[in-house]
């Protein structure tokens, strides 16, 4: 049977993992491999092994498992699935989001290299692209208003080494043009980073509008309940397997075993948990938007989200983040969050449980004044993970707390 044809929500319970490998393997769920090392069958069949690069150029990639930074059962389980349910045609599990990132940038980059970044992505990656990479001599051009194709276009030229966007972004929620974007970078020669962490696969698969490279932080949605740190990079087979020959293993980036087998039982559930949490947030978002004590929703399900249309037209469903600014500033935030009852305050998105935090005194706190304002991270904005409890308990826990600002 084709893989490639199954509806995600098969590939998302036995992808990479069919009948056969089960029968196989004697057991319903994919086995866990906790260990370093894999033994051979003797001493030459090691040396086969071993010889990587005559494998990689007669069969495309390793023929067996040889020490878990570089290959492992339970991961390889874990890649396929993701792999397809992405549309890639190969992925590498990592030990967190971040580590996909700075993975994918420390091989894709040298000195005297460019990259166009949006300045709507999660805080560390967008450190580590503005004021880390710069250290090693690569320019990093900002485009402070995403939104537009025409900041892009402007920044974007032939020496452009990749495009990074984070759509949805955290924590304002805004929504790229993943199309025009890779259309962008096609006609540059260049390369679209994407990272699909808010949307996961089941609402958005950028490899299909063009994109060519995704990442994620399984320690998200795709794990499910906050209990493990995880990443993944997908894209082309070729690309990756070059990205696992050398630099996989030699910043040693790879996932936790047991974090790939968590993650691969929190992914049988991954399209009725994000549906769960759409419909929650957009509950959620609605009755924010109603209220008086609050200035504004930012949630692409919402028809005044700017980029509603966009995201009607790319995502299927909206996932669980969304933010609001209050009526008032620091102050009145901190207020809200000291008077919920149910809601706990943590920098944490993706989880069934829901959470919220005040992005510029936490996740966000390390950049400038004017790069908050420049990226929409006011003083008086709460980012709120819509989990997959009944939204009337999260929202009387929201309207008593508002009720006391
Ligand atoms: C959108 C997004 N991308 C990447 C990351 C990094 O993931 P990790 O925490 O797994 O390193 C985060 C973490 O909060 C995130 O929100």
């Amino acid at each position: 049977m084709n893989e490639k044809e199954l509806d995600p929500r098969t590939l998302q319970v036995m992808g990479g993992y069919g009948l056969e490998q089960s029968v196989e393997a004697e057991s319903l769920a994919p086995p866990l491999a906790q260990s370093v090392a894999h033994p051979f069958k003797s001493a030459e069949h090691a040396e086969w092994v071993f010889d990587t690069e005559a494998n990689y150029e007669e069969y495309g990639g390793l023929q067996g498992y040889i020490y878990t930074r570089e290959n492992n059962p339970t991961l390889d389980i874990f890649e396929d699935r993701i792999a397809l349910l992405e549309g890639g045609g190969g992925a590498l599990a990592t030990s967190s989001g971040m580590a996909a990132i700075s993975l994918v940038a420390l091989f894709a980059l040298e000195a005297g290299d460019e990259i166009v970044v949006s300045n709507h992505t999660y805080t560390c990656s967008f450190e580590l692209f503005s004021r880390t990479l710069p250290r090693f001599g690569v320019e990093t051009k900002v485009v402070d208003h995403p939104e537009e194709l025409s900041q892009w276009e402007e920044m974007v030229t032939e020496n452009t080494e990749f495009m990074f966007v984070e759509t949805p972004s955290n924590p304002v929620l805004y929504v790229g043009d993943l199309e025009a974007l890779a259309g962008l970078a096609d006609a540059n020669g260049t390369k679209l980073i994407v990272d699909n962490t808010i949307a996961t696969p089941i609402i958005q698969r950028p490899l299909e509008m063009g994109a060519d490279v995704v990442i994620e932080s399984v320690s998200k949605f795709i794990s499910g309940n906050g209990t493990i740190l995880g990443g993944v990079l997908v894209g082309e087979d070729e690309f990756i397997q070059e990205i696992r020959r050398l630099e996989y293993i030699q910043y040693g980036n790879a996932m936790a075993p047991f974090n790939a087998w968590l993650s691969l039982l929190g992914l049988e559930s991954l399209d009725m948990r994000m549906k769960k949490h759409s419909e929650n947030a957009l509950e959620v978002a609605r009755f924010l938007e109603d209220h008086s004590a609050v200035e504004k929703v930012n949630y692409p399900g919402l028809e005044s989200h700017p980029g509603h249309e966009l995201a009607k037209r790319q995502m299927d469903g909206f996932s669980a983040l969304l933010s609001f600014a209050i009526d008032g500033g620091k102050e009145e935030a901190f207020e809200l969050l000291n008077s919920l009852e149910l809601i706990p305050t943590a920098t944490h998105e993706g989880s069934s449980r829901s959470v919220i935090c005040h992005p510029a005194s936490t996740i966000f706190h390390r950049l400038t004044d004017e790069e908050l304002e420049e990226a929409g991270i006011l003083k008086n904005l709460l980012r709120l993970s819509v989990g997959i409890e009944s939204a009337d308990d999260l929202i009387k826990d929201l309207d008593r707390a508002l009720s006391k600002i």
